[in-house]
């Protein structure tokens, strides 16, 4: 069974945005698309360790503000020629409320 954390409201997210989530599994960027669905993937670009929630989100994918990897929200991983990917962090939606998934941010930080 899993465990959901609620984690803040649809509406604290700016859209096309993120706002971040400090973990046992490490900094955690929560998005909200155009189309106000949510991801969460790890804050730290592939690259170079890039602040992926400070990058520009198109589609289902967010640009890193340092050299425009671009990364999928949906797989984590680098889209177009580049090689790498980050770690998703499964969330529920219940109206505006977000929840993540305990145990998959837990499991996460002891891996
Ligand atoms: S650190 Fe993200 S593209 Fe270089």
């Amino acid at each position: 069974m899993r465990n959901w954390i609620e984690i803040g409201n649809l509406s604290d997210i700016p859209l096309r945005g993120a706002r971040c989530l400090e973990t046992p599994a490490g900094r955690i960027a929560v998005f909200r698309t155009a189309a106000d669905e949510v991801y969460a993937i790890e804050d730290r670009c592939p690259h170079k360790g890039g602040p992926l929630s400070q990058g520009i989100v198109h589609g289902t994918g967010v640009t890193c503000p340092l050299h425009n990897w671009v990364m999928s929200l949906e797989t984590g991983e680098a889209l177009g020629a580049d090689e790498g990917a980050v770690r998703t962090f499964d969330l529920k939606r219940d109206g505006d409320r977000i929840f993540i998934d305990a145990a998959a941010t837990a499991v996460a930080a002891a891996e």
